[in-house]
């Protein structure tokens, strides 16, 4: 009688619960959606023969009014096909194929709410897009989010490259341990030089987060178009390997307010069995963003610059007038870097080697109260200390054919920068400026919001949008996380928004295996300004008493120009360190910063990587391959190079005896004519990394360069 009775439970709740599925276009990703006959969503994935996301719940809770969202009745499910190609303004791909299933299942509270919220999924070759939306409610409805109840249930103590679920940095170093391992808050957190450390969720880590399984998956979970809402941290269950959202507060407790219309980003999970796919598939989260807002994109420029900017990192000149160092309790003063004689120097120097732009940081009031006072009207940006002649210095670009990029340091005052935006952006354009770096260095004032909280994300667009209406370019330092608003608004070309190479200037650095990560983790989500490019690699050299050094060989920094996309790349060294390398600085002269196609050629997540890219409407190639401390070896064939073509293969790699610590500005530069059967050996040293630009060679060239062997 009582098995009877249990087996007709069973059969009455099979009969009810509903299960959606659908697959990836090549079939390889399976996805499939229930609802319980309780009204519980979940989903689950598989890719090819392997689980990737066990069953995971869905929902949100929320605050006002007081519903949890987790019971739903359906009132529609729709699946469609989407395959279209579109154009990029400008970046690794000229274009972009967004192929994919779409499942989208319209639902309602099953409770009294009555509350309308679709879920979408859509599925592409390289993973999982899915997130909420809350259509027209019949009636005005505005939503504050208590949280949101997204789940990602993992199949095992996988590997995973970490950083905390701070609200306000991203400026960490990333910590490589088993989900079980993960312990959000290191004891050594010297990571963040800008004093902003408040209280965050410690059990929490910040997405991309990039994952291997023992049985051989690559994962990465992070979220697309995060333009009105809090980032989302991931909070790690250590026993069930189960990863929540949770969402960055703001100043008061609250997450996101929502009128309705509203969506919340699209939760993102790219699976392969191969690593180098998982770079590739930095395009579904551009397919997940809006197409661009900026109608006419004629005055987006990627570029490359130089700046008065590592001068005052390695502690030769100050942002200040008064020449005061940053943090320095010494009593030592330096120049101001910012005076218009030096700025003269780095002019001169980007017009002599066809670098674009001067990047001046310190130019304007303000620095002497800048950091850890939390002062609201710090700075005005457009008051020029009295020693930086902005007029004549605008005649003196325009006449080198420079352009001089502004600086606009906000010091967290958010709220400052909104209001002086508009003059700041018409004083520019009066200057002859048409890109800007902004800053958010300290918390946010006045009101305590967070980074990563939705009103500086709202903040940010609106910094993207505005700059956009003037015909500015646009480099944020100290944002959120990117989550491939670059397609939206082309002329945000850049962040920061993790750990630069100015740490390797002032604190204990970056580890040699953060630049083979960063591609699997924070350019998931788009360009990052990382500042390649130093060569003078040992901090003794400006002082004696200096042990900090960038974790680097010379090599390994012409390479990031490849593996670290950034429209805007900066040469970060100073003027004088590549006039005393010149055939080195040669690389960074000829590489290319705008891409028609890349290749992810190989690589394993904080071990090494290779890649090549083809130049934007150029037949020239170039290749980066870089290590971590480890010295490795490989064989790389030249397969993606024209078959009709012979080129000249310029190789910039490590000396034998190259060492990032003891020896890492020993190089070596062969050329050799190469073709696409060719296949080089390529033998980085600890710390070390490859260079190759590929240019087609001349009849003379094939002549009397020797081939390759
Ligand atoms: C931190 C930024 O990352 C750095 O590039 C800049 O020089 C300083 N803030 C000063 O704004
Ligand atoms: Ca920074």
């Amino acid at each position: 009688m009582r098995y009877l009775f249990l087996l007709f439970i069973a059969l009455s709740l099979t009969a009810q619960a509903q299960e959606f599925k659908t697959t990836s276009p090549d079939g390889s990703i399976q996805l499939s959606v229930s609802l319980s006959a309780n009204g519980n969503i979940s989903y689950r994935v598989n890719y090819k023969t392997k689980a990737v996301i066990l069953p995971s719940s869905l929902g949100m809770k929320l605050k006002e009014p007081q519903v949890n969202l987790d019971q739903f009745k359906l009132i529609n499910v729709d699946s469609s096909t989407y395959d279209q190609t579109w154009n990029t303004v400008w970046g690794e791909y000229s274009s972009i194929r967004d192929h994919h299933k779409e499942l989208r299942l319209q639902l309602q509270d099953k409770n009294s709410s009555g509350i309308l919220m679709n879920i979408v999924f859509r599925v592409f070759n390289e993973g999982v897009g899915f997130r909420y939306e809350f259509p027209q409610q019949g009636k005005l409805a505005h939503f504050i989010v208590d949280d949101e109840n997204t789940q990602f249930h993992l199949t095992g103590d996988h590997k995973t490259f970490w950083i905390p679920g701070d609200y306000d940095s991203n400026e960490y170093p990333y910590n490589e341990t088993k989900l079980s391992q993960v312990d959000a808050f290191p004891a050594s957190d010297a990571a963040v030089a800008i004093s902003v450390r408040r209280p965050f969720n410690k059990n929490a880590v910040q997405t991309p987060l990039m994952m291997k399984s023992n049985d051989g998956l690559y994962i990465n979970i992070h979220e697309a178009a995060l333009s009105n809402y809090p980032a989302m941290d991931l909070v790690i269950d250590k026993k069930t390997f189960t990863l929540s959202s949770s969402l960055v507060p703001d100043a008061v407790g609250n997450k996101a307010y929502l009128a309705a219309p509203a969506t919340t980003p699209w939760r993102t999970i790219i699976v392969s069995d191969k690593a180098t796919d998982i770079i590739a598939a930095n395009r579904m989260i551009l397919n997940l963003n809006e197409p661009s807002k900026v109608a006419n994109t004629s005055f987006i420029k990627p570029q490359k610059f130089v700046g008065v900017w590592w001068e005052m990192h390695v502690g030769l000149s100050s942002w200040d007038y008064s020449g005061g160092q940053v943090g320095s309790q010494q009593a030592t003063k330096v120049p101001h870097g910012a005076n218009t004689a030096n700025v003269k120097r780095y002019i001169d120097f980007a017009a002599k080697n066809g670098i674009d732009g001067v990047l001046v940081e310190g130019w304007n009031t303000g620095w002497e109260d800048w950091f850890g006072k939390w002062k609201e009207d710090v700075f005005d940006f457009v008051t020029p200390y009295p020693d930086y002649d902005i007029n004549e210095l605008t005649k003196y670009a325009a006449s080198k054919g420079v352009k001089i990029i502004c600086h606009h340091e906000t010091s967290g005052s958010a709220t400052n920068y909104e209001r002086q935006m508009d003059t700041a952006y018409r004083f520019m354009l009066n200057h002859g400026m048409n890109s800007v770096k902004t800053g958010y260095v300290g918390r946010i004032i006045p009101r305590g919001e967070h980074h990563d909280g939705q009103w500086m994300v709202r903040h940010y667009v609106r910094v993207a949008e505005k700059t956009a209406g003037y015909g500015i370019m646009v480099d944020m330092h100290e944002p959120v996380r990117p989550t491939g608003l670059q397609r939206t608004y082309p002329n945000w070309m850049a962040c920061e928004a993790a750990r630069g190479n100015e740490f390797n200037a002032w604190s204990v650095g970056n580890p040699p295996f953060h630049e083979t990560l960063l591609p699997f983790t924070r350019l998931m989500g788009g360009p990052m300004d990382y500042t390649p490019g130093i060569f003078e690699i040992k901090m003794s050299h400006y002082n004696p008493e200096k042990k900090e050094q960038v974790h680097t060989t010379l090599t390994k920094q012409l390479a990031l120009y490849v593996t670290m996309y950034s429209p805007l790349q900066m040469a970060a060294d100073l003027p004088e360190n590549y006039e005393a390398h010149m055939d080195a600085f040669q690389f960074i002269k000829d590489v290319a910063v705008d891409w028609d196609d890349t290749r992810v050629l190989q690589a394993e997540p904080g071990d090494y990587l290779i890649m090549s890219r083809k130049a934007k409407n150029s037949p020239d190639w170039f290749l980066g391959a870089i290590t971590d401390e480890q010295a490795r070896n490989f064989i790389q064939p030249l397969s993606f190079l024209d078959a009709n073509k012979k080129y000249v293969a310029k190789i910039y790699h490590d000396a034998p005896n190259a060492d990032w610590q003891k020896n890492p500005m020993a190089y070596v530069i062969d050329s050799f004519i190469v073709d696409s059967k060719t296949s080089v050996k390529l033998n980085l040293a600890p710390g070390g990394g490859t260079a190759i630009s590929f240019i087609p060679a001349t009849d003379a060239q094939v002549k009397s360069i020797k081939k390759y062997k």
